[in-house]
This record gives C-alpha cells, structure tokens and sequence, in this order.
C-alpha cells in the first residue's frame, strides 16, 4: 500500500519517543501475529489487519502521560484507569489514518486488552464477542511483555512464560488460541530462552 510505510514509521517513531520498550516489542508482535494468521488459516485481509494492529497496538501510549506512562513503582487506581484508555486513545488515533482498512484495524486495538473471560477492558467483552484478532493479539502481547525485561522485574524464561498463560487459559485466555500459540511459538524466531 502506497504510503503504509511512512505511517508504521510516523506512528511507531512518536510512540518511541515517549516509550523505547515499544520498538522491539512492536516488531516482535507484528512476526508472530503473521505467525499465528497462518497456523490459524485466517482470511488475508483478517491476517492483514491483525498485521497492522499488532505493530500499532500501543500508538495509544502516545496519549498517556509521562508520570503514569513511565512510573516504575505501582499505578494508583486512577493512574490505572489513565493508564488503560491507551486502547481508547488509540482506536481514535488509527481512524483518523488513511489506512484502506482503518475500521477493522482501530476496533483490533480497541480491544486488544479484552479478556477471554470478560475481566479485560475498555468494554468487558466476553468469549466470542471478543473479535478473534484480539484473542490473538492478547496472547502475543502477553507473551512478549512477560519474556522482556521491563523497568519494574527482569524477563521471564519461554518456560516460565508458557506456564502463567496456561495458568489463564479459560480465564483471560482463549484455549483455541493457546493451544495455536504453543505451536507456533516453539519454531518461532522469536520465541524466547
Ligand atoms: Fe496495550
């Protein structure tokens, strides 16, 4: 698409700038969700929009302030509840793209904290209401916060990674999903040590 990469990079460059983690982080995300589109047989323009949405997932941090966005100690509940309108910060930020598929993509990042058993956010949306792309996208992300070294803990192993999301399939994790992500995590270039 004429243009897609001026986007990722204007997008992705500000976000950096506020937030380093996010680079790596994007990009680890965006090989798996291809990853995972294929082992899941997804339509093209599902795996394209899945794509998109999993290197600009977060483009809604750029919303969040400094004091809350790079606090190392614990948020407070009002520090949380700033914290988590990234997602809504960021659907809005996407619709205002001139990306072809702009709706699919801003509704993926949206939701991408929704949770299998409806405990996620913006709207606690529950089992299948939660648009498959999220499903996917939230063990992804999941799996990369845990196995990266953040400012707060050090990284977890694959092992260990791989233990607490099969501690949440069922409650915050779709088990179709996991049972996927096992499979194409263990090949994955990406995959942790
Ligand atoms: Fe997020």
């Amino acid at each position: 698409m004429v243009g897609e990469p001026n986007l990722y990079q204007s997008l992705l460059t500000a976000l950096c700038e506020r937030d380093e983690y996010t680079r790596g982080h994007c990009e680890r995300a965006g090989v798996l969700a291809l990853e995972m589109g294929h082992a899941l047989s997804l339509p093209a323009a599902d795996r394209e929009s899945l794509r998109i949405a999993s290197h600009l997932h977060d483009v809604g941090k750029i919303g969040v302030r400094d004091d809350v966005l790079l606090k190392r100690g614990r948020l407070t509940p009002d520090e949380w509840e700033q914290m988590k309108a990234h997602s809504i910060h960021g659907e809005r930020i996407i619709r205002d793209t001139a990306l072809a598929n702009r709706a699919e993509v801003a509704l993926i990042v949206r939701h991408h904290h929704e949770a299998f058993d409806g405990s996620g956010y913006p709207d606690g949306l529950a089992g299948r209401s939660v648009p498959l792309s999220c499903r996917i996208l939230l063990v992804i992300d999941s799996y990369d916060a845990m196995t990266t070294t953040r400012p707060y803990r050090s990284a977890r192993s694959h092992d260990e990674a791989m233990e607490i999301l099969r501690g949440e399939v069922g409650a915050k994790v779709d088990p179709r999903i996991f049972a996927a992500f096992s499979e194409v995590i263990a090949s994955s270039s990406v995959r942790a040590s």
